[in-house]
């Protein structure tokens, strides 16, 4: 069909291109016809112009040669001899005039026949006077009748002769042009339609692939839009999946540990409610959004998720660790950054992963530098984690564990509020105490 299109398409260019040439040959050549019909029409009118002097001249000639013969005075002799000479001068430079007409064409031997019969004439007439002028008036008078007259004849007829060849190559001309005329007038209509179908089917093709291409766009788009629908739906099941996945992780940790899943729970719920609120405070703008705050507490529950590689005997001892068992405790926060770039490592959300994997590596760091497992402090804690480490303590505070008991709630919002600064970010302790109607309500709902 596009290989169709385009033939067509290439048959209308050449329609229109022919167009176009022929309308330019066309004039080309009817301004040279002109021009050329201009030369003859000229050469014409002064070659008529000449014969037509020639003519004239013999005949006064003729009269004069006449008068020369009737007139019985001597003494006027002399004047129709000048008289005789001065036409024959004219008639001279008519014919050298004449001569130079002659230019090769067709018709140089009519030329030549009018020329002759001239020169022939005129030598007949000088015999003619020279009898008159000797006196011999019957002689003179019968090669008058006769022989001049013969020739006058002559120049007559080879004029009328070449005139009518002029005549005729001026016809000839005529019909050429008038030919041509027809035949261009014809073609400039064939050519005028080329190139205006040229144009209409130009116009056509380009309408048409003008709407094709609205509709092959308007078609791509709403295949998009369906394969985008249909990537986002299989990405809320992917994350539907996946956040069933990380709390059921991160439950089995809790469990190992003699827990519920209530901590991961309350846990979320902290993070959620602290980031929220220093949003609202407008802390931390250039991270706390919306979008950062919902991965936030979908990556919570994966903070502790590096306790799979502590052993039971730590995890699950009653009494105070040794020395060597909170060494290896401290190793959950590495081995749970590490798990999740293994495990999580391939998801399509780098963020999430990115958050996730930032909250079970640091949530154990302090603001003084003084946390495990690197030791840094402040603001290179990464927000998250400082978000993290006050949930997280706090709940571990007002919870029981299998080493200790529950902590009253106002004691454990001193420990935060004593930690400010040290163990946690000072705004967040803050904000933390702030907020502590949201955060008891969460855990009056628990218990
Ligand atoms: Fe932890």
């Amino acid at each position: 069909m596009k290989k169709m299109t385009l033939q067509i398409f290439i048959l209308v260019l050449i329609a229109g291109i022919v167009g176009i040439v022929g309308e330019i040959v066309l004039k080309y050549n009817i301004d040279r016809l002109a021009d050329n019909y201009k030369i003859i029409t000229e050469e014409y009118v002064e070659d008529r112009i000449c014969m037509n002097n020639i003519r004239n001249l013999t005949y006064r000639h003729q009269s004069i040669v006449a008068k020369h013969i009737t007139n019985g005075d001597k003494d006027m002799y002399r004047f129709y001899e000048d008289k005789e000479k001065e036409i024959r001068d004219q008639l001279d430079k008519e014919m050298k005039n004449f001569e130079e007409r002659m230019n090769g064409s067709d018709g140089e031997s009519l030329y030549h026949n009018v020329f002759s019969n001239v020169s022939s004439y005129l030598y007949n007439a000088q015999t003619v006077m020279g009898f008159s002028r000797e006196e011999n008036k019957k002689t003179a008078e019968y090669y008058f009748n006769n022989t001049m007259e013969d020739f006058l004849v002559q120049v007559n007829g080879s004029i009328d002769d070449l005139d009518e060849y002029l005549q005729n190559q001026m016809d000839e001309a005529k019909n050429d042009m008038n030919r041509y005329i027809q035949f261009s007038r014809r073609s400039e209509i064939i050519c005028i339609s080329a190139i205006a179908i040229a144009t209409i089917l130009c116009v056509i093709f380009c309408v048409r692939i003008s709407t094709g291409s609205e509709k092959y766009k308007e078609k791509l788009e709403k295949e998009v839009e369906l394969k985008s629908e249909a990537i986002q739906e299989h990405n809320r099941k992917m994350l539907y999946l996946q956040n069933n996945t990380i709390i059921g992780m991160a439950n089995l940790i809790e469990s190992r540990d003699g827990e519920t899943g209530e901590h991961v729970k309350r846990t979320s719920a902290y993070v959620g409610i602290l980031a929220k609120a220093a949003q609202k405070r407008g802390k931390y703008m250039e991270i706390l959004n919306d979008e950062y705050i919902d991965l936030l507490e979908k990556a919570a529950p994966l903070h502790d998720i590096g306790k799979i590689a502590v052993p039971d005997s730590i995890l699950q001892k009653p009494g105070k660790l040794t020395e060597e068992e909170f060494e290896k405790m401290k190793l959950h926060t590495s081995e749970g950054g590490k798990i999740i770039r293994d495990v999580l490592g391939k998801i399509e959300d780098v963020e999430y992963l990115q958050i996730a994997e930032q909250v079970a590596t640091y949530h154990h760091e302090k603001w003084n530098g003084q946390g495990y497992p690197y030791g840094i402090s402040g603001e290179d804690i990464p927000l998250c984690a400082r978000i993290m480490a006050v949930a997280d303590v706090f709940d571990a505070l007002v919870s029981k564990r299998c080493y200790k008991q529950a902590m009253p709630v106002d004691k454990a919002f001193d420990i935060i509020k004593e930690s400010s600064g040290l163990q946690f970010d000072p705004e967040l302790a803050k904000i933390f105490i702030e907020i502590r109607p949201e955060i008891e309500k969460v855990l009056l709902e628990d218990n």
